[in-house]
């Protein structure tokens, strides 16, 4: 299809934090790109359809439901969960999409270069491949640390910025601009955005500094806990602290090798922001304390 008809495009993790963001900016931008909502729960595309959204229920681990749900699809952002499902769904899911005749396919990795040995940066790495050894048109978006974290796995806990990996900074972007970043390149579509890749990292900040920047936003003391891996691993064994309940204890445990490696420098050449957003979208990112001060009461109500 010319990139200058309207597509519909097929939005994985439509009830999730990034595929959610992406269905509002590409109904924010009427005409260029519908958006198709998935959620392999019946009940949420029921609730979706019935108010008027164009819908499909759709199971990544069941692939006997992937026809359905690509049919008249032109294009697809293919977002899967903290499992370790994500290679044998994301093979499945391209190979159907060749076979329905997709044209276009966005896919959400991580912030890495193509050397990872940490298991989940490894198999977003993978998939990355199959992807670009497919016979799709693709892009591939690769975010650092989501800012929402600080909502999830980076909680606050007791109040504080508990930080397992020293002094080490990381890269933080906000979901909203991820998906505003994907919505544009769904939406223009391969003649613009084929073969291309898109690093989103804005505010390069360690957990000292993302509790300043808290304390600034917030109005209100936020300490930091800076503690090593081992030390995480410790408050893990003594049932001290917990994954979050979407998370399978592979990509669980996945998470901890990367923390040792980020702690030991392997990751300081990704320790860097990039110009993607102010480039594609001609605005300023959103940065940390902003972010903060917009999320201020659920950051809030987990203080309490
Ligand atoms: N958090 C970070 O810092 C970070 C950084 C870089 C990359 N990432 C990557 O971001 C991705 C997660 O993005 P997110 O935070 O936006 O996800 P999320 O909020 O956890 O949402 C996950 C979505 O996936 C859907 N889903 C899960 N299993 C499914 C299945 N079997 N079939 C169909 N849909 C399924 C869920 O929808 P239903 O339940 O409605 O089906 C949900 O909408 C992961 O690949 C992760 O590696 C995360």
């Amino acid at each position: 299809m010319p990139d200058t008809d309207t597509s519909r495009v097929l939005v994985l993790g439509a009830t999730g934090r990034t595929g959610s963001a992406v269905v509002k900016a590409l109904e924010a931008t009427p005409g260029r790109a519908v958006p198709v909502r998935a959620s392999r729960r019946g009940t949420t595309v029921e609730q979706w359809i019935k108010e008027g959204k164009d819908a499909v229920r759709i199971d990544l681990d069941d692939p006997g439901t992937f026809p359905g749900a690509l049919k008249g699809i032109d294009r697809v952002f293919l977002v899967t969960g903290y499992t370790s499902a994500m290679n044998h769904q994301a093979k499945t899911l391209v190979d159907a999409a060749e076979d329905a005749g997709v044209s276009f396919l966005v896919h959400l990795g991580v912030f890495s270069d193509g050397r990872s040995t940490d298991p989940h940066f490894a198999w977003h790495e993978l998939v990355e491949r199959y992807i670009a050894g497919s016979r799709l048109a693709w892009a591939h978006v690769h975010p650092h640390v989501f800012m929402e974290n600080l909502l999830g796995i980076n909680r606050l806990r007791d109040g504080r910025m508990v930080w397992p990996m020293g002094d080490k900074r990381v890269g933080w972007v906000a979901a909203d601009d991820i998906a505003a970043v994907v919505a544009k390149v769904l939406a223009e579509g391969p003649g613009t955005h084929a073969g291309k890749d898109y690093y989103l990292s804005t505010d390069l900040l360690n957990g000292a500094e993302v509790a300043e920047a808290l304390t600034t936003a917030l109005g209100r003391e936020i300490p930091a806990l800076v503690l090593t891996p081992d030390d995480l691993q410790r408050m893990i064994d003594a049932g001290l602290d917990t994954v979050p309940a979407d998370m399978d204890a592979a990509y669980a445990a996945s998470t901890l090798i990367w923390a040792r490696e980020v702690y030991e420098g392997r990751f300081d050449h990704l320790a860097v922001t990039t110009g993607t957003v102010r480039d594609l979208l001609g605005r300023e990112p959103v940065h940390l304390g902003p972010w903060a001060a917009a999320h201020r009461r659920e950051l809030l109500g987990r203080l309490s």
